[in-house]
């Protein structure tokens, strides 16, 4: 059930990333590379929290507004989409969710018209940064393989919660449907 009105995420906490405005990645004949949206902060929606019990950790899931909006009225995810996964360590709470206590990781994955990494990747690409911005891995394989379990979910797994975000306006928060931690 959704518990909480969208709104943008506080760009007061202590893990802001500074930045000067949200650049898109590259363009698909390019290296393919994800750029990180330094303003996401400022500049997405959170549309769903996903809490992981078995691990202690929480993710937030925020995507870019125009793409919201656009999935108000469509269930086709659009080309320019960029969906940023924050995962936090997380402790249990006073009530049935989780409390997040320190972002480890942002994972972010980016559909553009053609770039199709593989037959089994739809036209998404992945990148995995630092909480700062500093890129990890832009190895995509190890994302792919995980998730095309949901290819007919256009390769996300919270596509129902954002689609439910989009129509409602509500934070969707929900407990994740796999058992064991997966990303960090
Ligand atoms: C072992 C499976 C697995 C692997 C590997 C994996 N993911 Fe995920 N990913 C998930 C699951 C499951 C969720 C949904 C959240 C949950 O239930 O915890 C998710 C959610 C996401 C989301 C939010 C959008 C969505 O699909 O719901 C992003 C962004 C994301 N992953 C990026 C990545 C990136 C980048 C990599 C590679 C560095 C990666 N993932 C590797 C399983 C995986």
């Amino acid at each position: 059930m959704p518990d909480q009105n969208i709104s943008y995420p506080h760009s007061s906490a202590s893990d802001t990333i500074t930045a000067s405005g949200y650049t898109p990645g590259p363009a698909a004949s390019g290296a393919g590379l994800i750029q990180f949206p330094t303003a996401y902060q400022q500049q997405f929606v959170q549309y769903a929290t996903v809490d992981c019990p078995n691990s202690n950790i929480v993710r937030k899931m925020y995507v870019n507004r125009p793409s919201l909006e656009a999935l108000a009225t469509s269930k086709t995810v659009p080309s320019g989409t960029v969906i940023v996964m924050e995962t936090h360590s997380a402790q249990q709470g006073n009530n049935k969710h989780l409390t997040p206590t320190g972002l480890n990781n942002v994972f972010i994955r980016e559909k553009r018209s053609g770039w199709r990494v593989n037959a089994d990747s739809g036209e998404w690409r992945s990148a995995w940064f630092s909480p700062a911005g500093r890129l990890v891995s832009s190895s995509q394989g190890s994302c792919i393989s995980c998730h095309t379990m949901v290819r007919d979910r256009d390769y996300l797994f919270t596509l129902p919660a954002l689609l439910t975000a989009a129509r409602t306006n509500q934070v969707q928060h929900q407990t994740t449907e796999f058992g064991t931690s997966v990303c960090r």
